[in-house]
């Protein structure tokens, strides 16, 4: 496997970042400021980013310059994936998401890929694709050749629409002219052009979309037909990441099943997932669990990256699951994730947007790529922390826990009371806000006689 090395963009380094570790057990039993304390002096973050965490990352004047007809902002929990390693580097994962257990599942799995050697990643150079739509041409064979004829030309008048992108190292590097109908005696036929632009560290929806409307009159006219739309297509194949990682039987061992056991459930829900469109779409939704929170967090476009790995999954003709599990040779649990990932760290959001800039400084990462890197690590753990729980105990019961947790805190618990509630709680099976005051009442009783 290659590794990444596109050098475009820039993040600052902080200082203290150099010994990170993204291993912090017992985080989920610190309070909220003492986490922002751990995560400040780990990320080495300056006392602004403890303001924005406090005070919300998101200010109603700062909103009213993102979108139209805005009456106020929306807030959504932002928690930190731990436990990453990728390429052999730790990284604390901000992910922003309203489903529980989404973060502490991601988090447990890559503690076990970990034990594993971590994730193995790679990321394609970030090529967008934009589209230009040709119709009403008359020949599409003749078309299709006068627009290869002219490429160098076409090229060059592709960049000078872009030329800061040039400036920066990327710019369009290649034309593509697929047939959608071919022309017959009878009746035109259509074309679409596909210009392949390096964005360097954008996501370059705005920087494709220009290049396309700058050469669209010029690609009508040597199709001799008319052109339509001009847009990016979010089937970003030509950016695709692909990520692997191998888990040890010994930890993969549930409460009730042992490892090996869990491996071959797991290898069995992969199948299953390969060989039936409906359970592929919950397969899926899985992984999206991981990699949307984080998507959303830096400030990217999660309909963007939603459209790209659906359309991808179903490239073959047949929806397919984005990643798959097998048992190797030595008996490890080994997966695979690809999907394309148009996502950015310039531009955009980030320019106006506090929260997703605080989100990459917490993430470090150099480039777009390392970024979707990341993302893809994040989904495959979410997958595997998903298939793990429903070939051994099943679903309900981390969820059950979790949903424990959070019934005991509104019940009143607080500190170590939390945990000694929920286990309370998750024994008898029952996980109502009744019996977790009950239960905390009778501890307060002992406690005071
Ligand atoms: C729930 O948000 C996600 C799962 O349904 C994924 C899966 O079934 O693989 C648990």
């Amino acid at each position: 496997m290659s590794k990444s090395g596109h050098e475009h963009g820039h993040q600052p380094e902080s200082p203290s970042r150099g010994e990170l570790s993204s291993r912090l057990p017992g985080f989920y039993k610190l309070s909220v400021y003492e986490r922002r304390a751990t995560l400040s002096e780990r990320a080495g973050l300056g006392p602004e980013a403890g303001k924005l965490l406090g005070e919300g990352c998101l200010s109603v004047e700062q909103a009213n310059h993102m979108v139209e007809n805005v009456v106020g902002t929306y807030a959504l929990p932002l928690g930190l994936g731990l436990n990453f390693q990728i390429n052999g580097r730790d990284y604390l994962v901000p992910m922003c998401v309203e489903e529980p257990s989404v973060i502490a599942a991601a988090s447990n799995a890559a503690r076990m890929v970990r034990e594993g050697g971590g994730f193995v990643a790679e990321a394609d150079p970030p090529l967008m694709i934009a589209q230009v739509q040709l119709y009403d041409v008359p020949d599409t064979e003749r078309g299709t050749a006068a627009i290869l004829a002219d490429k160098a030309a076409l090229l060059a008048a592709c960049n000078d629409a872009q030329p800061n992108l040039r400036r920066r190292g990327g710019g369009t590097r290649d034309i593509e002219v697929r047939t959608l109908e071919a022309s017959t005696a009878e009746r035109p036929g259509m074309l679409v052009v596909h210009l392949i632009v390096d964005c360097c560290d954008a996501m370059g929806a705005n920087l494709v979309n220009t290049v396309a409307e700058a050469v669209a009159a010029r690609l009508a006219e040597l199709a001799e037909g008319c052109y339509g739309l001009r847009i990016l297509s979010n089937l970003a194949d030509r950016r695709c990441v692909r990520v692997r990682c191998r888990v040890p039987l010994a930890i993969l061992r549930s409460e009730r099943f042992d490892g090996v056991a869990v491996r071959d459930g797991i290898v069995l829900a992969s199948r299953f997932a390969e060989l039936d469109p409906y359970r592929a779409a919950t397969h899926n939704k899985g992984i999206m669990n991981g990699i949307d929170p984080v998507v959303l967090a830096t400030g990217n476009d999660w309909r963007g990256v939603e459209a790209g790995a659906h359309a991808f999954a179903a490239r073959s003709g047949v929806y397919r699951p984005l990643a798959t599990w097998r048992a190797a040779a030595d008996g490890y649990l080994e997966g695979q994730i690809e999907l394309p990932m148009a996502v950015g760290i310039v531009g955009g959001t980030l320019r106006v947007h506090p929260g997703a800039r605080l989100a990459l400084q917490i993430l470090n990462v150099k480039t777009a790529m390392e970024l979707g890197m990341v993302m893809a690590a994040v989904g495959l753990a979410s997958n595997l922390a998903a298939l793990r729980a429903l070939a051994a105990e099943g679903i309900q019961q981390g969820h059950m826990s979790l949903h424990a947790r959070s019934v005991a805190v509104a019940a009143g618990a607080s500190g170590p009371l939390v945990d000694i509630v929920a286990a309370e709680l998750a024994k008898l099976g029952d996980v109502r806000k009744e019996r977790a005051e009950q239960i905390l009442s009778q501890l307060r009783d002992s406690v005071s006689s």
